[in-house]
């Protein structure tokens, strides 16, 4: 595992131009048009997206895949298999808003990272406590039932990002004392259910931005990070992305 992951999320936002030229800015820059940099952007526009992103370093992400892995009759789904023929290095899966609009349970969520896995595409894990669940001190038990389609994964690569729903577009940041905790729990719990953490990259989610990367990312066990609201403007994409090229 080499250096830290960001990952913009652009969720549902952007047109065709705009999408283009928020990339346009991305290539602009070293900092951002290097490895470890990926953007998660609309469905639609992945394919124009990764034409523009052709011999560049940074990575093209989906936000979601079909828990369904062979062509068929599935209306309005993507293939994990389709995700890879555009050149999508990664996968956004069970993101909070999906889990909560869509009603995503751990038997879809398993078949999406196992679909991603097998087309070549990286999943990230999303899991994270709802501020009702914190309040009740369920937190660790509730990111550790998220956590446990992890061992019925036996090959390929993933990475897992901790995001506190209460945190997502609320301009809440988890304190840096509980993201150390959560990310701390996540790699003992994958130690212990899988064997091995230190292949497993833990990126953190919930109102990065430039203001707090650097300290966010400085963490203990902090890999990365999802930025949301942030990765929609390139100057504070960029200096997400600058905290996290100075660091390992
Ligand atoms: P936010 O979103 O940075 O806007 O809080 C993060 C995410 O949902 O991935």
């Amino acid at each position: 595992m080499s250096g830290k992951l960001v990952i913009g999320n652009w969720k549902m936002n952007t047109r065709a131009d705009s999408a283009q030229a928020l990339v346009s800015a991305l290539l602009d820059h070293a900092a951002t048009n290097r490895e470890g940099v990926g953007i998660a952007a609309p469905a639609v526009y992945l394919a124009a997206l990764a034409e523009s992103l052709k011999g560049s370093r940074l990575a093209l992400s989906a936000q979601d895949v079909s828990r369904f892995a062979a062509d068929g009759a599935y209306t309005g789904e993507t293939s994990a298999a389709m995700l890879a023929d555009i050149g999508c290095r990664y996968v956004l899966v069970g993101h909070s808003e999906r889990r909560q609009y869509f009603g995503e349970d751990n038997a879809a969520l398993l078949q999406k990272m196992r679909n991603a896995i097998a087309a070549g595409v990286t999943p990230v894990l999303c899991v994270g406590e709802t501020l009702e669940q914190r309040e009740a001190g369920q937190h660790l038990e509730v990111i550790a039932a998220q956590l446990a389609i992890l061992p019925e994964l036996t090959d390929g690569d993933y990475v897992i990002a901790y995001e506190p729903v209460w945190a997502i577009g609320t301009g809440k940041v988890a304190t840096l004392e509980q993201i150390a905790e959560i990310h701390a729990f996540i790699k003992n719990w994958c130690l212990q259910n899988i064997g091995s953490s230190d292949k497993i990259r833990v990126l953190y989610g919930g109102s990065v931005k430039a203001e707090n990367a650097e300290a966010i990312l400085a963490t203990e066990n902090v890999d990365g990070a999802l930025v949301g609201g942030a990765s929609l403007d390139a100057d504070s994409f960029r200096v997400v992305c600058q905290a996290a090229g100075k660091l390992i």
